[in-house]
């Protein structure tokens, strides 16, 4: 199959569409899995690739899996956890970034593991020093080299005390995942408190683990010697939910999402509020539109939860090209998430990009060399384009660019969506959007 889209924009998307669970809580409740002594089981699980990628993962690992795409169900059995072969782990990570949470399961159960180079979007450095720090705090032996990172557990690793320097929601989870069965208390300032994380956190306790989160970003566990296996219904996805919501916003349409839910997404829906959208929300989902007239502009800025999400950003700034006036957006979480508005601007859209810190406070990308603020100006039409996708929520954007444009948009690159939109194709022809492959 050709990896590209014609997308015949120009028309409002309108019409229901469902999200199940979230691409981000997902994968990490599958890795949970390792760490317990019976099987799992995982409800509301999207057909996505990084499902995939982790279920091959597992596998390798003699984690036994089954997954019911229609029913949404995954069974992970991981009876018979064993150590896989290095080139096959390397050949199965693909793009994916969550081999590392690998490590904490993997030390517990077999005293070593391999972590292969790391994929993920390119939207930034993306280190991962923070994971091999809270490791090495752990008494993990961190050993790098060329072809990634061999960890060893020479006695059963002991609870520790450790402060993030930023909220990272990967080394919040890297933490987790390894407090809940090393020796003694395990405290962590600074933590991220992500729903993703929240939702982690409860699946944990359904395994056995004894986890308190208090008001100020300190997480506190008391390691426990053996966890079962849990039985859990993941949250919703709501980057999926918000993506579709400013779809519908910059398209001038009406799109009913059912299964998003409004307490993880309140701030999101505080801007899309601002911004001239509206929204209703329902018993089973949530209900977003464009009420005619003028959109309105908006300064924004990203942060970690409860702040507005670094992933809403980019789809949202589809929508901004519409507003009237000029929106100012600082992004505080990744420094290089504006790559993508390089084509909007090809399609028509003024949008300009700053190395310093617009509309809000200092962040820690100021004074340095990163586009990581932007000036959209608006509205401007938008019109057909050949476009390249370049990461998964950039991606998405671009697609809604092309939905917004007028004309037939070439977007190349396409099955990169596929890693965290559950069967986008199939959704946008519900929501009556024109769009073919070859
Ligand atoms: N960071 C470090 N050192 C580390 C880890 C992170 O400096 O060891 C920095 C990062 O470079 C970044 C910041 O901390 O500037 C935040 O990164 P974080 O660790 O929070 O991100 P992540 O865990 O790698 C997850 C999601 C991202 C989402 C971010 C923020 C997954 C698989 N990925 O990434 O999702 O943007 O949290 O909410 O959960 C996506 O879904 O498209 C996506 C990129």
């Amino acid at each position: 199959m050709n990896d590209l889209l014609y997308v015949n924009g120009g028309n409002p998307l309108e019409g229901t569409i469902t999200v199940r669970g979230a691409k981000n809580f997902v994968s990490k409740a599958m890795v949970a899995s390792l760490l317990g002594e019976t099987p799992s089981v995982l409800r509301n699980v999207p057909q996505i690739r990084d499902v995939g990628v982790v279920s091959g993962l597992l596998e390798l690992h003699g984690v036994n899996v089954k997954y019911d795409t229609d029913a949404g169900i995954l069974d992970l059995d991981p009876s018979n956890v064993e150590s896989a072969h290095m080139a096959d782990i390397d050949a199965h990570a693909g793009s994916s970034r969550i081999p590392i949470l690998f490590c904490g399961p993997l030390l517990h159960r077999l005293g070593e593991a391999f972590i292969p180079d790391l994929g993920g979007c390119r939207i930034g450095d993306r280190p991962i020093n923070y994971h091999l720090e809270i490791l090495r705090k752990f008494g993990a032996e961190v050993d790098k080299r060329p072809n990634g990172i061999h960890l060893r557990a020479p006695r059963r690793l002991q609870g520790t005390k450790f402060r993030l320097e930023y909220p990272s929601v990967g080394s919040t989870e890297q933490l987790l995942l390894t407090a809940v069965r090393a020796e003694g208390i395990t405290e962590l300032s600074n933590a991220a408190i992500e729903p993703e994380i929240m939702d982690l956190i409860a699946v944990l306790q359904k395994m056995g683990a004894i986890i308190s989160v208090d008001t100020d970003r300190v997480i506190r566990i008391e390691g426990v010697d053996r966890l079962e296996g849990f039985n859990h219904t993941a949250l919703a996805d709501r980057i999926e939910a918000a993506s579709w919501a400013s779809a519908a916003l910059a398209t001038g349409g009406d799109v009913t999402i059912k299964g998003a839910t409004q307490p993880e997404m309140m701030t999101f829906l505080n801007t899309f509020r601002k911004v001239g959208g509206q929204f209703d929300v329902q018993d089973d989902g949530i209900r977003f539109w464009h009420p005619g007239g003028d959109l309105r502009s908006i300064v924004l800025e990203t942060d970690v939860h409860p702040g507005f999400m670094t992933d809403w950003q980019q789809p949202l700034v589809v929508a901004l090209t519409q507003a009237t006036g000029l929106s100012i957006v600082h992004e505080t979480v990744y420094e290089n998430r504006f790559g993508f508005t390089d084509a909007l601007r090809q399609m028509g859209a003024t949008i300009q990009v700053y190395k310093e810190c617009l509309g809000g406070g200092d962040c820690r990308f100021g004074q340095r060399n990163f586009h990581h603020s932007a000036v959209v100006s608006g509205p401007t039409p938008l019109a057909a384009a050949d476009i390249e996708v370049p990461d998964l929520r950039g991606g998405f954007s671009h697609l809604i660019a092309a939905l917004a444009a007028k004309g037939t948009s070439t977007v190349r690159g396409i099955s990169l969506i596929d890693r965290g939109y559950e069967s986008f194709q199939d959704k946008l022809v519900a929501l009556g959007a024109d769009v073919s492959r070859d």
